[in-house]
């Protein structure tokens, strides 16, 4: 099969990794992909959010199946638009990815359906998000309803840092239009956990669980980060919990989407937390988590080729996927700096030693090469390393020897990824 991967980060190289280890796959190309994916796929420099640019290009190479890797591509419709060429792409079309575009639409969504959630108010002036955030005493959680690259979401215990958070989205425009209307949430406790399944617009198959570590510095301290490290399976979910994170909130899903007309194909990433009363949505995404893939995809004993055909081709009814049981985790090196201002440009150490390392894999999330051809960094998170181990302190041991070995001095990491 000739397969076309949109975008250029972590995720996008775990997803290419696993593709090109399929015996279906005959050429892959990755756009724009990343030095890291170039050593064994060829990469096109055409931005994921370049929708012409990726369909002139499906269609150039012939693509069997094109797999959208992130959010932007799919909220500006690009499965629909290769649709309509009679290519086949494996993701939501723009209608469907609403559940991760607009929190608005995806906290009314679960109403109509009663799938388990926090109370919310939509509000878009500032008289009447303050008339709620008082109402919950400040202790509520203020959301710009539109993509805003994981930042526009304020967590509050306080009135006045409620009603500033509020003022900034809706008066100052610190999201632009992503920010001209916002929720306020009730503010919900509990261990969060992440599902992540698949579906054909009927059936929605559990792929795997992680947990994120979306707080910049350990012990969950620092800003909210777009995540520092990942560990699959989610520790808080065991299989009876899973079942029911399925039952209650994955499945009435994708048979809600079905019934209002927009049938939900492709990943359904469901953030939940578990509460007293139960697992709870925090947020859909119409994708697989970046650093989250880079746990699930390595688990995976499924053909990943296969589980996307069977997608594509409505086919999931009894499909099974499988997973090892060895357990996985990453762990993020960032620019010194992130999430606020950092360096690019940095060139970064060899990574000879770490890339044969056996159950260690470096995946390459804002890298570039200069002029010289030497790597150096092009974002905040830089790269991910994964490692696999039979339990969780294996996997510690081998992830962050690996870590030690690159040694880069401008980056940092959280050294309690996975720590139980
Ligand atoms: P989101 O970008 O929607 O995943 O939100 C980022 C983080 O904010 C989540 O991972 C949660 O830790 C927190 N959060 C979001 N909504 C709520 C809520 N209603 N109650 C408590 N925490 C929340
Ligand atoms: N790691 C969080 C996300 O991918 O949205």
């Amino acid at each position: 099969m000739n397969i076309l991967v949109v975008g250029g980060g972590g995720r996008e190289h775990a997803i290419a990794l696993s593709l090109f280890n399929s015996p279906q796959t005959k050429q892959l190309i990755v756009a724009p992909g990343n030095p890291g994916i170039s050593k064994f796929a060829e990469c096109r420099s055409i931005a994921a959010d370049d929708i012409d640019g990726q369909c002139n290009l499906a269609k150039e190479i012939k693509a069997d199946i094109v797999f959208i890797g992130p959010e932007t591509p799919l909220v500006l419709g690009l499965k629909d638009r290769l649709t309509e060429l009679g290519i086949k792409a494996f993701g939501p079309t723009a209608k469907a990815a609403q559940l991760e575009g607009s929190k608005s639409f995806s906290r009314n969504f679960c109403d109509r359906h009663n799938i388990p959630q926090p109370k919310f108010k939509y509000c878009y002036d500032l008289e009447t998000a303050k008339k709620e955030i008082k109402s919950l005493n400040g202790y509520c959680v203020v959301k710009a309803d539109g993509l805003a690259a994981g930042k526009g979401v304020v967590v509050c215990d306080q009135i006045d840092e409620a009603i500033q958070a509020s003022k900034e989205m809706l008066e100052d425009n610190k999201f632009g239009e992503a920010g001209k209307s916002i929720l306020i949430e009730e503010r919900i406790t509990g261990v969060e956990a992440s599902v992540f399944a698949v579906s054909d617009g009927e059936n929605a198959i559990l792929i795997g669980t992680a947990q994120d570590h979306k707080r910049a510095y350990d012990n969950d301290q620092g800003p909210n980060t777009g995540g520092m490290g990942a560990i699959s399976p989610a520790p808080a979910l065991d299989e009876v919990l899973t079942e029911t994170v399925m039952k209650n909130i994955v499945i009435p899903t994708i048979n809600g989407m079905k019934s209002e007309g927009m049938e939900y194909e492709g990943i359904l990433y469901a953030g939940i937390m578990l509460t007293d009363d139960g697992p709870k949505v925090i947020e859909f995404n119409c994708r697989f988590g970046d650093p989250e893939t880079q746990v699930i995809l390595p688990r995976l004993k499924t053909d990943l080729v296969d589980i996307v055909k069977k997608s594509v081709e409505k086919n999931l009814n009894n499909f099974k996927i499988e997973l090892v049981s060895q357990k996985a985790i990453t762990v993020v090196i960032a620019s010194k700096g992130y999430p606020g201002s950092f360096k690019k440009e940095l060139v970064l150490p060899s990574l000879d030693k770490v890339e044969k390392l056996n159950e260690v894999t470096i995946y390459h999330s804002g890298t570039s090469l200069n002029k010289d051809n030497d790597l150096i960094s092009n974002g905040g998170r830089v790269f991910s390393i994964s490692a696999l181990g039979k339990d969780v302190k294996e996997c510690r041991e081998k992830a962050y020897d690996a870590v030690e070995t690159i040694n880069w001095d401008q980056g940092f990491y959280r050294k309690d990824i996975g720590k139980l």
